[in-house]
């Protein structure tokens, strides 16, 4: 098996460096980069089809569906049932997110948006205290922030559109069914993060029963995590397709328990839920095609309007990775976050100038504004003000198959464990999603992203998302499958892999592998992640920027794809990613 891998990644790189794409080693001797520890990682060659995802077990459940003659969509819906179960932190059928779908077969990009929705009889009020400020913890630890799940409705969705035809939904869930039914052993990764997020969970009976030993304490590295009600739940949407889930007995218990938490989700939310699916963001950057997710998330938008303004700069030109190449990218981010803030919601209830967020000539006057050896103080861009917090999690997984079909998908509870209420007798561990909505004009969510009118609640309204899965392409084929967990950090990190592949030519497990920043605009502070060489960020503070770390936690499980095959890279930050391929 290893010589195989190696040999094959022999191939790979080959070809990698037939289509220019050269890897770190020999890109950084000619720069003189020094990368650091991290980016001694390598890629994952293999010959057709490739899930890259942060879960080992989950991944190997798509790689088999490619195994079996699936396309990359039913890979992708087997993978995200699977996660929802070995996952439980972010990969859900209680929660939402986004898929877009590079579909070969029918020559058409496309996406999915599986974003929760606020209940029917949510207020633009509904997280304001007595006081008439923001409630936080109305929003994010009770089950007033639950939005309507939307994962069964738009995996179903994306299936029945862009599956190959080979396998039914109920095919699909059989591994996710097997899993939850018998179990599986809690791996180190899942251990990792139970103490912290243990609290949260067993505020409720019917969440603390799952994770924890008979004792009360946690589940650790080894236990086996069996949870028969979420294999019920979702062998009745094997039975019933989505309406095994929003309607009949799972949506009258999945409500009941939102209300008896304090929440207003109704049985009648969940049955008008509906997926959407939706012409993807395009850009455009340095000749290749850029695919991306529109709102409600931000993400295609803030992503292409960002890359518009960087590619009037030869970033080629200056090393990865060094102050002039960073200041330039944080300096287009703040810009593209500002615009974000002020303009960005759902579409169903907000008129937000996408055209001219997304056009080259806008970004032109952005650029001109750019001093490439001062920062510009967030607050000549636009004047707000914000609170920083830090919180996260949600999960992001790519998957290629040999037909050249590739799906990007992300998907979230919002916090690890969502608001940490497993509804009772569904074994559905329910979001916050609620919280990425704007409590008030000028407030920030829990990632300190800055809002204005358009992202206020309201009745079915989708709260503004970050989640941005995203492809690539190059003559219509997909050359980079990205995305990323990690909430208003998502794109700023989509945006750091893509520029690392497309300009710096990285080999894409280094690209994905190396040092990260982020900017947002408000607040006005470059967050960084360990392993930036210290007079790279003395040359960052000296420009006017403020560098605080650290910067929270992303996780870009990318693929690219070669000519003889696909490139897996499983982001080294947290244990568990997985690059599977067949
Ligand atoms: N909940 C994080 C996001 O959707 O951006």
């Amino acid at each position: 098996m290893s010589s195989y891998l190696t040999r094959r990644t022999l191939l790979a790189v080959i070809a990698t460096l037939a289509l220019g794409l050269v890897p770190a080693t020999a890109q950084d001797a000619r720069r003189g980069y020094v990368p650091a520890a991290r980016d001694a990682v390598r890629a994952v060659a293999a010959e057709h089809g490739m899930v890259v995802a942060q879960e080992k077990i989950s991944a190997q459940v798509g790689a088999d569906i490619l195994r079996r003659g699936g396309n990359a969509v039913d890979a992708a819906v087997a993978t995200g049932f699977a996660m929802a179960v070995t996952y439980p932190r972010a990969g859900n059928i209680g929660g939402g997110g986004f898929m877009v779908i590079h579909s070969a077969d029918r020559n058409e990009d496309i996406t999915i948006d599986y974003r929760e929705t606020a209940p029917a009889a949510t207020t633009p009020q509904i997280f304001l205290g007595p006081d008439g400020k923001p409630d936080v913890t109305k929003s994010r630890d009770s089950a007033l922030g639950i939005g309507v799940p939307g994962t069964v409705a738009g995996l179903a969705l994306a299936l029945e559109k862009y599956g190959s035809g080979r396998f039914t939904l109920t095919q699909l869930l059989e591994p996710a069914i097997a899993l939850a039914r018998d179990g599986f052993v809690v791996s180190d990764d899942l251990a990792d993060t139970l103490p912290s997020w243990h609290r949260r969970l067993a505020r409720w009976p019917s969440s603390a029963k799952i994770f924890s030993r008979p004792d009360g304490t946690p589940l650790v590295q080894g236990d086996r995590l069996v949870q028969a009600d979420l294999a019920a739940t979702l062998s009745a949407v094997a039975a019933q397709g989505p309406r095994g889930f929003y309607e009949g007995p799972v949506a009258e218990q999945l409500a009941k328990a939102v209300t008896d938490a304090g929440g207003i989700m109704t049985p009648a939310d969940l049955k008008t839920y509906q997926a959407v699916i939706r012409a993807p963001v395009r850009g455009t950057y340095r000749g290749y095609d850029i695919v991306s997710m529109p709102l409600p998330s931000s993400g295609g938008v803030v992503l292409v309007e960002t890359l518009n303004i960087l590619e009037g700069f030869q970033l080629a030109d200056l090393k990865q990775g060094s102050a002039a190449s960073l200041h330039l990218l944080i300096e287009a981010m703040k810009r593209a976050y500002a615009d974000r803030a002020r303009y960005l919601g759902d579409p169903a209830f907000v008129k937000a100038p996408i055209e001219t967020l997304t056009a080259k000539d806008y970004a032109a006057k952005l650029r001109a504004g750019i001093s490439t050896d001062r920062a510009t103080p967030s607050k000549e861009l636009v004047s707000a003000a914000t609170t920083p917090r830090e919180g996260s999690n949600t999960t992001h997984f790519s998957v290629v198959d040999g037909r050249g079909n590739a799906v990007s998908n992300t998907y979230t509870l919002n916090f690890s464990y969502g608001v940490g209420l497993v509804a009772d007798g569904t074994g559905v561990l329910l979001n916050n999603e609620l919280d990425d909505f704007t409590a008030a004009v000028g407030a920030s969510n829990a990632y300190g992203l800055v809002g204005f009118e358009a992202n206020l609640p309201g009745p079915g309204k989708r709260p503004l998302s970050s989640m941005s899965p995203t492809i690539v392409l190059r003559d219509g084929k997909p050359v980079l499958v990205t995305g990323s967990p990690g909430g208003s950090r998502i794109i700023s990190t989509v945006l750091q892999v893509i520029v690392n592949v497309l300009d710096y030519r990285m080999d894409v497990a280094a690209a994905v592998a190396t040092p990260r920043l982020h900017h947002q605009w408000l607040p006005d502070e470059v967050r960084v992640e360990s392993g930036f060489p210290s007079d790279v960020l003395g040359e960052l503070k000296a420009m006017g920027h403020v560098i605080v770390e650290p910067m929270g936690q992303t996780s870009a499980n990318s693929i690219l794809v070669t000519s003889s095959g696909p490139l897996g890279a499983a982001d080294p930050r947290t244990r568990g990613a997985e690059a599977s391929g067949q």
